[in-house]
């Protein structure tokens, strides 16, 4: 059985499953470069037939990740399924004055039915358009995070806890899985959603929301929080398990009408937080930051906790895009109790295009949480060495050889200081670049995190992450659990670094000695493996940095042909491109 599943809100991706088995995924950001992108994967969708990854005869269900069609969101409907639109970010700036969507069908919407029916017939309409023409089945948008993180976990038995911003409504699930079953024992509702009081901060921070919180993340630990910690203590509090605003909005009539107003424009679209942070108005963006950081660190942890007491289940699986934050992630792992922590690789709305899908197979099929467990994220396009070779034929600027010992010669690269863009087979699906699409460098300068983001355009307040051989990371990190290192491939939980190796390898350590780091197996990725030891036979260290092969607000590169722009630019000195060293002339 195959499956194509497709998830249109933030992150618009198709995945497809064939007989259970994560076949492929591929983010509409990565082909049509706009980074973070909104809407229906159309240009996926195209990819998907026309370079052969899938016969639209072979299809036979499409699992779309949305559930709820309510006739004030028709618009909302209209832009994301819309190819031909002037596009702009939803939620952080105001509509440009040319903006306008073709399609005015969604004016017609008067009710929720009629919001429904337009939805399947948009859908319908754009599957035909590659040739694709069987049965839709629309699964939750909560049920697709969870699903997503059960079904990929190889535990059979997990407490599985989505947030988000918000998704159908919701803004958080918890629910017991067991034996392919997923029974929902809680939600909380848009109104007391985590996820958008992160983005407020980050929105008051400057940054925009949605794309930036990582930002906040990495500067909390610069910041003071115990300067406002009682004034944030009275943002929310935890009521049986879950998340409640104390005192959301300013409700007053005139606010409200204020709040329409600036919503309508794509203004204050979390209304009512701004109020909330104004109280602590004279903060710095650091302290604000390491407020909200711990605030929710604190009830996050309680919430899991809740649960993990009243169900008795130890092992939790997290996704939804709250759990892009790596310090959450630590912490719900060092829960008293906790023996088994995953989260999905792709936790945000990217990953319920596999989530949607995998609820639909597992809906009819017995599950085999062993067979079904994730190998790896290499889930997207790759390129062969003919190809390689035929781009780069053409382009005096470089000088380029074929490799016979790709792993050694890098890693000589590496130890002699230099910047490497390292492209190696299949693109890897989530917001992570786990060593098919990085940027490598030695991790012994301090001074790199500044020197490398300023060449790469970028500001980031973490350091630069490191990949770390697998078998020394009890050496390298401070590890509670060996059944910490699973998440830990995947990189999406931080630990402290060991004090030695703050010393040996300052690059990859924040200022409070923490690392979020890749572990890297042999069977998750031999190649990049195989150059994680070659590097330590020269230099001693175990680990290199990993930096995502992207400049500046780009997606990371999709192609070789992106791939070879920065070596054009100067940002990066090596690009390894499957066999091939190329180099400047
Ligand atoms: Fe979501």
């Amino acid at each position: 059985m195959t499956i194509l599943g497709i998830s249109l809100t933030h992150d618009g991706t198709v995945s497809i499953i064939k007989n259970g088995k994560h076949y492929f995924s591929i983010a509409e950001e990565r082909l049509n470069r706009r980074k973070a992108y909104i809407g229906f994967p159309f240009e996926g969708l195209r990819y998907l037939i026309n370079s052969n990854i899938i016969k639209p005869s072979e299809i036979d269900i499409v699992a779309v990740s949305s559930s709820v069609f309510l006739k004030n969101w028709a618009f909302t409907f209209a832009f994301q399924l819309t190819e031909n639109k002037m596009y702009y970010d939803l939620q952080n700036e105001q509509k440009p004055s040319n903006f306008y969507i073709h399609d005015k069908e969604y004016l017609e919407i008067k009710t929720d039915k009629d919001c429904k029916a337009y939805v399947d017939r948009k859908i319908k309409k754009l599957l035909e358009t590659v040739g694709i023409n069987c049965k839709i089945q629309y699964v939750d948008h909560h049920l697709s995070h969870a699903a997503s993180a059960y079904y990929s976990s190889g535990f059979n038995e997990a407490l599985s806890v989505t947030m988000d911003g918000e998704g159908d409504l919701l803004s958080a699930t918890v629910n017991i899985c067991k034996n392919g079953k997923i029974n929902k024992i809680s939600e909380t509702s848009n109104k007391h959603s985590a996820g958008y009081l992160y983005s407020e901060v980050t929105r008051r921070c400057g940054y925009k929301i949605s794309r930036h919180e990582g930002k906040i993340t990495g500067l909390a630990a610069y910041g003071d929080y115990k300067k406002h910690e009682e004034c944030f203590d009275n943002l929310t509090s935890v009521v049986n398990g879950k998340l409640e605003y104390k005192d959301r909005v300013n409700r007053s009539f005139i606010n409200k009408i204020k709040n329409k107003v600036l919503n309508l424009i794509g203004r204050n679209f979390y209304m009512g937080h701004q109020e909330l942070i104004n109280r602590c108005d004279t903060l710095s963006n650091k302290d604000l930051s390491a407020s909200i950081q711990n605030h929710l660190e604190k009830r996050i942890v309680e919430i899991i906790r809740f649960w993990k007491d009243k169900t008795g289940i130890g092992k939790i699986v997290l996704s939804g895009g709250i759990f892009a934050n790596v310090k959450f992630n630590q912490l719900i792992s060092e829960i008293e109790g906790v023996d088994g922590t995953y989260i999905f690789p792709c936790m945000g709305d990217g990953g319920n295009a596999y989530g949607a899908a995998i609820y639909t197979y597992f809906k009819k099929r017995d599950f085999d949480p062993i067979k079904n467990k994730i190998q790896n994220v290499y889930l997207g396009p790759s390129f062969d060495n003919e190809y390689v070779f035929n781009m780069l034929k053409n382009n005096d600027k470089i000088e380029f050889y074929k490799s016979h010992n790709i792993p050694q010669e890098t890693a000589q690269l590496i130890s002699e200081g230099k910047i490497i863009g390292w492209f190696q087979g299949r693109m890897e699906y989530g917001p992570r670049a786990l060593g098919n699409r990085s940027v490598l460098a030695s991790p012994v300068d301090r001074d790199i995190n500044k020197w490398l983001n300023e060449r790469m355009k970028r500001t980031e307040f973490m350091p630069f992450a490191p990949s770390c051989l697998n078998e020394k990371a009890d050496e390298v990190f401070e590890l509670s659990g060996e059944f910490l290192k699973f998440p830990a491939e995947f990189m999406t939980i931080t630990f402290k670094m060991k004090q030695e190796w703050v010393e040996r390898a300052p690059a990859v350590a924040h200022i409070d000695d923490t690392a979020r780091p890749q572990l890297v197996t042999e069977e998750s990725n031999p190649k990049y493996y195989r150059l994680l030891q070659e590097y330590y036979k020269i230099t001693g260290l175990p680990l290199i940095i990993n930096t995502s092969f992207n400049v500046h607000e780009e997606p990371i590169v999709c192609t070789p042909e992106e791939g070879l722009q920065p070596l054009l630019n100067s940002v990066i000195d090596v690009f390894v491109c499957e066999d091939y060293i190329c180099k400047l002339k």
